[in-house]
C-alpha cells in the first residue's frame, strides 16, 4: 500500500466492454467498466459471482476466452500505453514481466509434468535473460522471498507434491520474479484453508510493501478487502456499480447492492465462506433490462429506477455510485439528468 499518489496512474481503463457472442445472444460481461489505479496502489474488485470480474481481470490483459469472447470497447491504458492496441507478441512480453497474473486455481497456472524449478526458470530466463548459475540464484530467491522453505530441495519436485497454499505460493512467485509493476490476483486464496490464508495474506501485505507493486484483488471476502485494499470496486452485471475507498465503502455505501453485500459481512468472523446470499438472482447479462439491472432485488427502487440506468452519483471526493436512490431527494423526485449525468450532484463518467 505504498502509493505514490503525485506520479500518473499506473493504469487507466475507460469504458471497457467484452461481450460474448454465442447461441444465446450477447452476454454483455463487462459492460462499461472505467477506473484508475496508482502505483503500488490496491484495488479490492468485489461483487457476487458471474457479475464480470474475472472477465475484467482476463480482458486487462486480452485473455477473454476467444472466438465467443471479445473486447468491443474502451481502452486499457497501462504506463500511458493502450493495451488494446497492442500486437499478440507485445502482449506476450507484458503479461509475466510487467503485469503478473495469479489464478484461482493454481493447479490450472502451474503444469503438472514440469518441476517447479522449472517453471519459475522458464519465466525467469524468457523474461530476463539469465543462464545457468545466476538463474538458480534467481530462482530461489523468488521462491524464498515467498517463504517457501527448503527452496533448493523443492525446485526438483512436481506441483502434486505440494499443498494447496504452498502451490499458490510458487504461482505467486512466478508472477513475482519478474517484478511487475501490477499483480493481478483473482480470488487467489479462495482455495486456500483459513490459516493458510492469513499467510498469503501477509505475504501479500509484503509484496505490497516491499516492491510498490499495484494489486487488483477479486475476491468476495470483506474481511480481506478490509485487511489489504486502498480502495474497493463493487460489481453488478457488468459494471462498477460504487467505487471509494475502502473507509468510505465500509463508513458509507451508498448503493443498496453494496449495503446488502456488507449485510453479509459476519464474513469477517465468518472465515472465507462465500457471502450468504443476497434475495433473488443476479441478471441475466444476455437480457440486461434498460432501468438498473438491480431493480429486483432493491429495497431502494424508485419509479426511474426501472426505465432509466441510473447516472454515477457523486457520494464524496473519490466516492461514487450509480444509484436513483443516492441522488438526493429534490433531485430523484425530479431527476433533471439522464443516465450519462448533468446535474449538480452527478459526477463526470470518467471519475472512476
Ligand atoms: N467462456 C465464456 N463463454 C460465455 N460466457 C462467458 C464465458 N466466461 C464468462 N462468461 C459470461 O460472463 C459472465 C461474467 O463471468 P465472470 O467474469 O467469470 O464472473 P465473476 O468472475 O464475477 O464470477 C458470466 O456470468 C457469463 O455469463
Ligand atoms: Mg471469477
Amino acid at each position: 500500500m505504498t502509493r505514490a499518489s503525485n506520479s500518473p496512474p499506473l493504469l487507466v481503463v475507460e469504458d471497457l466492454k467484452t461481450h460474448f457472442f454465442t447461441r444465446r445472444g450477447v452476454t454483455k460481461a463487462v459492460d462499461g467498466v472505467s477506473f484508475t489505479l496508482l502505483a503500488g496502489e490496491t484495488l479490492a474488485l468485489v461483487g457476487e459471482s458471474g457479475c464480470g470480474k474475472s472477465v475484467t481481470c482476463l480482458s486487462l490483459v486480452r485473455l477473454v476466452p476467444e472466438p465467443a469472447g471479445r473486447i468491443v470497447g474502451g481502452r486499457v491504458l497501462f504506463e500511458g500505453q493502450d493495451l488494446l492496441q497492442k500486437s499478440s507478441a507485445e502482449m506476450r512480453r507484458i503479461r509475466g514481466k510487467r503485469i503478473a497474473m495469479v489464478l484461482q486455481d493454481p493447479m490450472t497456472s502451474l503444469n503438472p509434468a514440469l518441476t517447479i524449478g522449472t517453471q519459475v526458470g522458464e519465466v525467469v530466463r524468457l523474461h530476463q535473460g539469465l543462464r545457468g548459475d545466476s538463474l538458480r540464484q534467481r530462482v530461489l530467491e523468488a521462491l524464498r522471498r515467498l517463504r517457501i522453505s527448503a527452496a533448493e530441495t523443492r525446485l526438483s519436485h512436481y506441483p502434486h507434491q505440494f499443498s494447496g497454499g504452498m502451490r499458490q505460493r510458487v504461482s505467486s512467485a512466478i508472477a513475482l520474479s519478474c517484478a511487475p509493476r501490477l499483480l493481478i490476483a483473482d480470488e487467489p486464496t479462495t482455495s486456500l484453508d483459513v490459516t493458510i490464508q492469513a499467510q498469503y495474506l501477509d505475504l501479500l501485505r509484503e509484496v505490497q510493501a516491499s516492491a510498490g507493486v499495484a494489486v487488483i484483488l477479486v475476491t468476495h471476502d470483506f474481511g480481506i478487502v478490509a485487511a489489504i485494499a486502498d480502495r474497493v470496486a463493487v460489481m453488478y452485471a457488468g459494471r462498477i456499480v460504487e467505487m471509494g475507498s475502502t473507509a468510505q465503502i465500509f463508513d458509507r455505501p451508498s448503493h443498496p447492492y453494496t449495503r446488502a453485500l456488507l449485510r453479509c459481512l459476519p464474513a469477517a468472523e465468518r472465515g472465507r465462506q462465500p457471502l450468504v446470499e443476497i434475495g433473488g438472482q443476479p441478471p441475466d447479462l444476455a437480457r440486461l433490462p434498460d432501468g438498473c439491472p438491480f431493480v429486483p432485488r432493491c429495497p431502494d427502487r424508485l419509479p426511474i429506477c426501472e426505465t432509466k440506468f441510473p447516472p454515477l452519483v457523486a457520494i464524496a471526493a473519490g466516492h461514487d455510485a450509480h444509484c436513483w436512490a443516492a441522488l438526493p431527494a429534490t433531485e430523484s423526485a425530479a431527476p433533471l439528468v439522464g443516465g450519462s449525468g448533468g446535474g449538480a450532484a452527478v459526477a463526470p463518467p470518467q471519475s472512476h
